[in-house]
């Protein structure tokens, strides 16, 4: 299930740009349960950060995402995560966190 996840989520972002390898997508998700969810809890309805469950996001735009990850929130416990993610693996991330379940 996870890998046709990950299959269906390389076919959308093939659309618009390589798609990342699955390797680094597998680190991505890892990123994303580990380090995001010490904060945003795993799965991730909360903690120290906001939920960034698909439901609660669903008000946020992709722009609104993509520059709290990478810019980081000043002021705030929020980091900016821009030394170790490219613009497209961003992107994975925002599209990852929007699927109903993860
Ligand atoms: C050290 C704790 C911490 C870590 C680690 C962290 N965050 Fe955050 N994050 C926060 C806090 C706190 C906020 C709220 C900032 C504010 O008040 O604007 C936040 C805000 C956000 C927002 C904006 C949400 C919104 O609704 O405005 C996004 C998106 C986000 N984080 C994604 C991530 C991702 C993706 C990762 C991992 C790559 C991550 N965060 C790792 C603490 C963290």
């Amino acid at each position: 299930m996870r890998f046709f996840l990950l299959l269906c989520l390389g076919l959308v972002s093939s659309a618009v740009a390589e798609p990342l390898s699955e390797q680094r997508q597998a680190e991505l998700q890892n990123m994303l349960n580990h380090d995001c969810g010490s904060c945003h809890g795993l799965p991730p309805k909360g903690g120290l950060g906001p939920s960034l469950l698909a439901a609660d996001l669903s008000k946020r735009s992709d722009q609104l995402l993509f520059d709290a990850i990478q810019n980081g929130r000043s002021g705030t416990p929020m980091p900016a995560w821009r030394p170790f993610l490219s613009p497209d693996e961003i992107h994975w991330i925002i599209a990852r966190l929007r699927q109903p379940s993860h």
